[in-house]
């Protein structure tokens, strides 16, 4: 396959191009040449950059397959569309499972669960325009490639090269063992997380291209329920570690510590989505205490800098 990844050099996307590379895929990248220049030496690069509207690079190109890791606002995915839409076999978008309007969500939802509403008064991406940004970055991309486009939603992905640090930060506290202080009280134990390991996204990605598949598929994992308490307890089994989790309460300005949600009235619908039918087209599920121990040995082996979790 002749691919064209918009991005593909910082953690999802550049996961992609590995598993494209080891696929033996032909790659070519577009960014604006500024993340991970060091990578892939051998692979074409083009260079351009969305938030100017510069695509200069990409005219008179085709492609078997576009895989869009970049897009966060309309007027990227329609840019690309108006000068590729025909000269591409098809186009898989990488949104979010931010699209969900949650409130009207349900335990077990899958891919026809209501979105948000459309965001199309400002390109401002933040916490509460992100989703419905990538609303309208989905209906832009079915509208231009229709039967051609795939979409997929991941959740929280988690992986080497990870720079949200939610997981790493979660791998770092388990391997020192120990303590380890859980706000929220004793039920916080029970608190569901969806992960999805970034490997496992990046096949799911590479197969719905060679399969040539259309249409919307959720990516959340571990293939096994787990608690905010089960995934603390993985990454210490990863690390050899021995920790012991003690429930603390809330402090009164809520906490910051990541993937620990208090609020406990989303907990069945965020925490568990769907994603069987990405797993009926070939989603593997990385055991959980693997993705920590692949997490824990890019960690330390990059030096374990401060972490910043998101
Ligand atoms: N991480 C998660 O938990 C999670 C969950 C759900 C969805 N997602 C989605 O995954 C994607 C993020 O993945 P990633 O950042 O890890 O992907 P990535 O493709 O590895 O890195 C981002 C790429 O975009 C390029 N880029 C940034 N700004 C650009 C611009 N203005 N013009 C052209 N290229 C530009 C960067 O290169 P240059 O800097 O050289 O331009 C880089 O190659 C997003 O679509 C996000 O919504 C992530």
């Amino acid at each position: 396959m002749r691919m064209l990844i918009l991005g593909g050099t910082a953690f999802v996307g550049r996961t992609v191009v590995e598993a494209a590379l080891s696929g033996g895929h032909e790659v070519t990248l577009f960014g604006r040449g500024k993340t991970g220049t060091e990578l892939f030496p051998d692979v074409p690069r083009l260079v351009g950059d969305r938030d100017s509207d510069d695509y200069r690079a990409l005219q008179g190109t085709s492609w078997d397959a576009l895989v869009d890791v970049s897009a966060y606002v309309p007027r990227h995915v329609r840019a690309v569309a108006e000068l590729l839409a025909e000269r591409i076999g098809r186009y898989l978008f990488i949104s979010s499972g931010a699209v969900y309007d949650w409130a009207q969500g349900r335990p077990g939802m899958d891919e026809t669960s209501p979105r948000l509403p459309a965001e199309r008064t400002t390109e401002e991406v933040g916490a509460t325009t992100y989703g419905p940004l990538k609303v309208a970055c989905e209906d832009d991309v079915m509208a231009a490639y229709g039967q051609r486009a795939t979409i997929v939603r991941p959740g929280v992905v988690a992986g080497p090269y990870d720079s949200s640090d939610r997981f790493t930060y979660w791998v770092r506290r388990a391997a020192q063992g120990g303590q380890i202080e859980l706000p929220g009280g004793r039920g916080q134990l029970e608190q569901p997380v969806q992960l999805m390991d970034s490997r496992d996204l990046a096949n799911l990605i590479l197969a719905l291209l060679l399969d040539d598949r259309p249409g919307v598929y959720n990516a959340v994992g571990p293939a096994e329920p787990v608690t905010i308490a089960g995934l603390i307890h993985a990454c210490a089994a990863a690390a050899g570690s021995v920790v012991e989790i003690v429930p603390v309460a809330e402090p009164a300005g809520g906490t910051d510590l990541p993937l620990v949600a208090t609020d406990r009235s989303r907990w069945d619908i965020v925490g568990h989505r769907s994603s069987a039918r990405a797993r009926a087209v070939g989603l593997t599920a990385t055991p959980l205490k693997q993705t920590a121990a692949d997490v824990l040995a890019w960690d330390r082996a990059r030096g374990e800098p401060p972490l910043h979790p998101e």
